[in-house]
């Protein structure tokens, strides 16, 4: 899949999310726990504003446990509720409804105060592409899910999914974009593959992941590839390639096809459980 990131677009999805969010109570943000920080996109804070807050760290069979760890807490001192959950294997899913409870108490106690009871929280679900967020609803959702069609006094057209009593879901997530502008960010976001950026060759991409996998997680390569770790990143594309014999007709290594091996092997966990940033880098 391309996207391409017309600032059109964007400003569309903005208002149509901007609408949206008068109809809900709380909005539950998807971020790749491999990049908490870079899948995060700011302006949602600003989209969001006044709404009960939870976050979800996605995708934490992928990312180090301890970074995850580190990222929640991180993340709970900014005053979002978190949870880390692997959609895709179900872990952790179970909590989310708690995590929407306490994220939304406030409001209902007040609902209580007034005498409402039994109101259903209106969740939305947002998060750059391919984070999880079809993944986790289907997930979440399981087969218990009602569609509820059209609310009466609620905006024309909206679908709700009735998750439970307590819960309806908007069905159409909201779709953020990452913050390209921020070069470090769009290095993270083409390294896990999330969005296909032409922003490194693969080469040079899988180069960068194994110089910070060598310094951050020591024996990880070793134990992948079955080759000492020493050098550079590049030197050991090199040795890898010649390890595989990964090589062209002519006999010359084939560098850019073992390259995108590395980034695949990455992306796929099959070089462990890998984070590419920590709370500190953005700790001033
Ligand atoms: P989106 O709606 O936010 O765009 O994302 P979507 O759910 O389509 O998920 C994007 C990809 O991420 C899918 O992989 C999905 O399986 C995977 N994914 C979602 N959550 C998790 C998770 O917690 N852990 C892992 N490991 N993967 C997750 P795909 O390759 O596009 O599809 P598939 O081959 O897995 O079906």
């Amino acid at each position: 899949m391309h996207y391409q990131w017309y600032p059109g677009h964007m400003s569309k999805a903005k208002r149509q999310m901007q609408e949206d969010m008068k109809l809900i109570d709380v909005v539950i943000e998807l971020v790749d726990a491999r990049i908490p920080y870079s899948s995060k996109n700011p302006d949602i804070d600003y989209i969001a504003k006044g709404k009960d807050r939870v976050i979800l760290l996605n995708k934490s069979d992928l990312a180090d446990d301890v970074a995850t760890t580190a990222f929640r807490r991180y993340y709970e001192e900014k005053g979002f509720h978190v949870c880390t959950v692997n959609s895709k294997g179900g872990n952790g899913v179970k909590n989310v409804m708690n995590t929407v409870r306490a994220a939304c108490k406030e409001k209902l106690e007040k609902d209580r105060a007034r005498g409402i009871i039994g109101r259903p929280i209106r969740a939305m679900i947002v998060g750059i592409p391919n984070v999880g967020k079809s993944t986790f609803i289907n997930s979440f959702a399981g087969k218990a899910c009602v569609k509820t069609g059209n609310k009466p006094g609620v905006t024309k057209g909206k679908q709700w999914i009735r998750l439970n009593k307590e819960l309806e879901l908007l069905d159409t997530p909201g779709i953020l974009w990452p913050k390209f502008e921020d070069q470090t960010v769009g290095i993270h976001i083409a390294m896990i593959g999330s969005i296909n950026e032409d922003l490194l060759d693969q080469v040079e991409m899988s180069i960068k992941l194994m110089d910070y996998i060598m310094q951050k997680y020591p024996g990880f390569l070793a134990g992948r590839y079955n080759v000492p770790e020493e050098g550079t990143g590049e030197e050991m594309l090199s040795k890898i390639a010649e390890k595989r014999a990964c090589k062209k007709k002519g006999g010359e290594l084939d560098l850019e096809k073992m390259a995108s091996f590395i980034v695949d092997d990455f992306r796929g966990g099959r070089i462990g459980k890998i984070t590419l940033e920590c709370p500190e880098d953005f700790t001033p």
